[in-house]
């Protein structure tokens, strides 16, 4: 099978799709993910960066204590996002920039976690975009990923690689592995997999903490 490239231009045409519907086919079936994602990183500190933040639909939920920093690509998604802020008064968002994650433009050491809700799998290359994640993160802070993290085995990892051209198409990915998180967490040495939940629909995605190690 032809290898499916991710790139950002692909991503910015399928999101400007998605924009004006998004919300209505979204929010209920990533609901969990969104509130898990929150609240893990409520617990890391009051700093959040959240990567992809799309049209918003995890901002209602970080508690009224945080100061939340969100970036996309896409601007008619984060123009949603903006909406929503506005509306729903939600006083702890502080800004919300178009931004590639490849390239942050944050100091370094900034936040107390980064989150990465339903946008891993689609950044063409990840493995740069969470080393931007680890610079922007102060020491001892916290990386939460959500997303569909398969481990390829069986019919399920099969299925996965046969529907991914079909899901890239929409912007979506099935055929993301978790062993590329868990090798980039080996090859950096700094951080450690703090914990992998399943949420829902029925486990079917995954939410995974990566903390940085003290000392570093
Ligand atoms: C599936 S949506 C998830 C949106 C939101 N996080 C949520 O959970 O509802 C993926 C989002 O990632 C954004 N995205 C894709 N590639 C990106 C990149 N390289 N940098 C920043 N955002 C990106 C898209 O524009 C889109 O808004």
């Amino acid at each position: 099978m032809a290898a499916i490239r991710n790139s950002s231009e692909h991503q910015q045409k399928v999101y400007e799709r998605w924009a004006p519907v998004y919300d209505r086919v979204y929010r209920g079936l990533l609901k969990d993910g969104h509130r898990t994602v929150a609240r893990l990183a409520s617990e890391a500190g009051r700093e959040i960066l959240e990567v992809g933040v799309g049209t918003g639909l995890v901002l209602p939920y970080y508690p009224k204590q945080c100061s939340v920093t969100g970036i996309d690509l896409s601007e008619h998604m984060i123009a949603k996002a903006r909406e929503k802020v506005a509306r729903n008064r939600l006083f702890h968002v502080r800004a919300l920039q178009v931004m590639d994650a490849h390239r942050l433009q944050f100091a370094d050491r900034s936040f107390d976690a980064v989150c990465l809700p339903f946008v891993i799998t689609l950044i063409p290359d990840p493995e740069r975009a969470l080393d931007e994640c680890a610079r922007v993160l102060r020491p001892g802070g916290e990386i939460i990923i959500a997303s569909k993290l398969g481990d390829g085995r069986g019919l399920q990892g099969a299925i996965e690689e046969a529907v991914a051209p079909l899901v890239h198409k929409v912007g979506w990915s099935s055929a993301f592995r978790i062993a590329r998180i868990a090798e980039w967490v080996e090859r950096r040495g700094d951080f450690e997999v703090a914990d992998i939940r399943r949420v829902f629909p029925n486990g079917f995605f995954k939410v995974m903490r990566l903390r940085q190690l003290a000392g570093h």
